[in-house]
């Protein structure tokens, strides 16, 4: 029934918490793989969870992905004053365009009356590219406010589907496969035990920028991103992970 469902996903999230040493998990019932529904409750969760800890003139940085546009979809204006700047965290990573941080950072910022701003960088980008784009002053107008961001919100992805999604080259897909990448989150993808078998050359987050955000929020569902959350897990520094019921479930499975 209600109650013992209820008392079951409390449970599940101390356990989560636990395991992953974390001091906040949001679960949702169900399961995302099977139901798209799914995303929209942890995207509702995510809503939910911005507005208790928003404060004025906050920048929110946004990753892409399908989690993310589900947010987007549910997002509601945060609160009745204040509006909020939302930024794309990294360049364009090779996603479909209802799927880039660049459309969700929009879409966000409209539902909630806020601010945007946009980062136009291709992908992979060589070194030589990457300092010119980097001076570029648009561009580092840009990075300079995803770099103070107040907030991160941000998927995971498993590796090998990410790669293939992002059109990855056969050679790198191969070297990630012998690398043996679990998962993938801010284009770097990281092994069973979290270490970084390779990261896409982008601007914008990375990874040693987290710890000086304050408020990092994960989200990630299904029962096939159980591994790759808890790979990433071995790595990345987050304070809020929301994520469903099938894959906290497939968690407690992993090492
Ligand atoms: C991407 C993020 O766009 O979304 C990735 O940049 C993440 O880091 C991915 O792995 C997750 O995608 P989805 O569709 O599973 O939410």
């Amino acid at each position: 029934d209600f109650m013992s469902e209820i008392m079951g996903i409390s449970a599940l999230e101390k356990q989560i918490k636990d395991k992953l040493n974390l001091t906040k998990v949001i679960i949702v019932p169900g399961d995302s793989d099977e139901q798209d529904w799914v995303k929209q409750e942890m995207g509702k969760a995510c809503v939910g969870y911005l507005k208790k800890i928003v404060k004025p003139d906050f920048a929110i940085a946004v990753t892409g992905g399908t989690t993310m546009a589900a947010v987007a979809d549910v997002m509601t204006p945060l609160d009745k004053e204040s509006s909020y700047l939302f930024v794309p965290a990294r360049g364009g990573i090779g996603e479909k365009v209802e799927n880039q941080a660049n459309t969700i950072v929009s879409e966000m910022a409209r539902k909630t009356n806020g601010e945007y701003r946009l980062l136009y960088v291709p992908d992979p980008l060589s070194e030589s590219t990457y300092q010119t784009i980097i001076n570029e002053p648009s561009v580092n107008e840009t990075l300079q406010q995803i770099k103070s961001a107040n907030v991160v919100m941000h998927g995971i992805g498993d590796a090998l589907k990410m790669a293939e999604r992002r059109k990855t080259s056969e050679s790198l897909l191969n070297e990630l496969k012998a690398s043996k990448a679990v998962s993938e989150a801010f284009g770097y993808y990281f092994d069973e035990n979290g270490n970084i078998v390779h990261k896409v050359r982008t601007v914008g987050i990375q990874l040693e920028d987290l710890v000086n955000i304050n408020h990092v929020i994960t989200i990630a569902g299904g029962t096939s991103k159980g591994q790759a959350i808890a790979s990433y897990f071995k790595q990345g520094k987050t304070d809020v992970l929301i994520t469903d019921e099938a894959a906290a479930k497939q968690l407690l499975r992993e090492s």
